[in-house]
């Protein structure tokens, strides 16, 4: 480990969490240099839906490299782009009777959401993008700017514009629909928030806690973006490719939205790969205007195309992930029932799951003491409060219960050694004084 304290950045994350040596990987298991094997329900923050080294598409990708494949194509036509563009188009836009352009951007997902505002921009002719409470989209400025995380925000050394930051669903009480709100103050000349460019949202919030918005909540944000003429761009980097129960994670909403971003787990195997999706008529990009050295990484172009080819030709894996997206479901909420005293709740939407523990604190504990059984899980939320799963979609129903089993005993043991269960604060209580007395008594 010498070497990476004596030249690796401070800026180190996941290595801090999980101090060890990995050396090899396959499906749902990551294995250190001793050879020890842990489960993985980090799965490379919503990168691995296929597992590590899925042998659907290595062979594809070996094959490829054996016959001197082109690895890096700027954004050149090569066959492995024409297959990749076609399958993408066949089994996943027409049966949904989708109609996009496909942009290919810097590898990262932070570069599709600066192209996707850009885009947005450039086409109305407006600023202001309207972005959620803690919402994530990536930590350069464009994007962090519409990222809502204080410690990522602090980060940029400059000042963070364009943005005008909206409630997301649930933010004020699930009684309250926030995009009433939004309507009224895009209604009000007065309001002090310019007309938009662009909503951009996450239908379920990853970093940002496993927060769900919900299939109404969606319906209306999107009915409000066409009555004010503003463009929806969603967010589909970690909620999408399956993550939720269905390719894209809007589509049980029923929603059209105009601009797409897409990444992580787009290319399959862990190979950087982003693109945004663009409504024919705002594709309005002149050559070159919008470039990057790396979106022509076509090692990712044949496994993605692998992974839409085995997944995605019907509807089996689909209902997979959503049977096993209902065990995980009713597993958490099994631990909070015997375990939450009321104080603990589950979240989530299909294999993109949540415990939250309602303090940082707890949950860190639960994902150390997980981890010492031999569970990679990380921790999501404004204070690290969930506990996230967010394990393999191809995860066998065997590991997914040892996962969920070691989950469930970290609980309890934690909660051993505490003396009581931490208290969700309400901060919009029925009671109109309590903002006040918070100000007024902070302790
Ligand atoms: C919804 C969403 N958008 C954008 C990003 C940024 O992606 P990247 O880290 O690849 O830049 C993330 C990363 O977690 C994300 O979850």
């Amino acid at each position: 480990m010498k070497i990476f304290e004596e030249i690796e950045s401070e800026v180190q994350s996941y290595a801090r969490a999980f101090p060890k040596m990995f050396e090899k990987a396959k499906g749902e298991w990551m294995y250190d240099r001793e050879g020890n094997a842990y489960l993985d329900f980090l799965a490379g923050a919503g990168t691995l839906n296929y597992g590590h080294n899925n042998d659907h598409f290595k062979g594809a990708l070996l094959e490829y490299i054996e016959n001197d494949g082109i690895c890096h194509g700027l954004d050149l036509h090569t066959t492995a782009k024409e297959a990749f563009l076609t399958t993408l188009n066949e089994k996943i836009f027409q049966p949904r009777g989708m109609e996009y352009m496909v942009q290919f951007t810097g590898p990262t997902g932070t570069n599709a959401v600066e192209a996707a505002i850009k885009v947005a921009r450039n086409v109305t002719g407006r600023e202001n993008i309207v972005s959620f409470t803690n919402g994530f989209h990536g930590v350069t400025l464009g994007s962090l700017a519409a990222t809502g995380n204080s410690h990522h925000r602090g980060a940029s050394g400059t000042t963070l514009n364009g943005i005008s930051r909206m409630p997301y669903d649930g933010y004020i009480g699930d009684d309250i629909d926030t995009t009433a709100y939004l309507d009224k103050v895009l209604s009000d000349s007065s309001s002090g928030v310019d007309l938009p460019a662009a909503v951009l949202v996450e239908t379920v919030q990853g970093e940002g806690g496993i927060n769900v918005a919900t299939t109404e909540w969606l319906r209306n944000l999107s009915a409000i973006c066409k009555k004010h003429d503003v463009l929806l761009i969603v967010d589909d980097i970690q909620a999408g490719c399956g993550r939720t129960g269905s390719f894209f994670s809007f589509e049980e909403a029923e929603i059209k939205p105009d601009i797409v971003t897409l990444s992580k787990s787009l290319s399959g195997y862990g190979l950087p790969f982003a693109i945004v999706l663009i409504r024919p008529e705002l594709d309005q990009w002149r050559p070159g205007e919008h470039n990057g050295t790396f979106r022509g990484n076509n090692l990712a172009f044949v496994t993605a195309k692998a992974a839409i080819d085995h997944y995605w030709s019907d509807d089996s894996f689909a209902k997979e992930v959503q049977r096993k997206g209902a065990y995980i479901a009713e597993r958490l909420e099994k631990i909070v029932a015997t375990y939450g005293e009321g104080n603990l709740t589950t979240r989530g939407r299909g294999m993109f799951q949540g415990l939250n523990c309602v303090s940082g604190e707890f949950a860190g504990k639960i994902a150390r003491l997980a981890f010492k059984k031999g569970l990679i899980i990380e921790t999501s939320g404004a204070d690290d409060q969930v506990v996230k799963c967010l394990c393999s979609l191809t995860i066998s129903d065997e590991s997914l219960k040892k996962g969920l089993d070691i989950i469930e005993e970290s609980v309890r043991e934690v909660l051993g050694n505490m003396d009581q269960l931490p208290e969700e604060e309400n901060f919009f209580s029925d009671d109109w004084q309590a903002p006040l007395k918070l100000i007024t008594n902070p302790s």
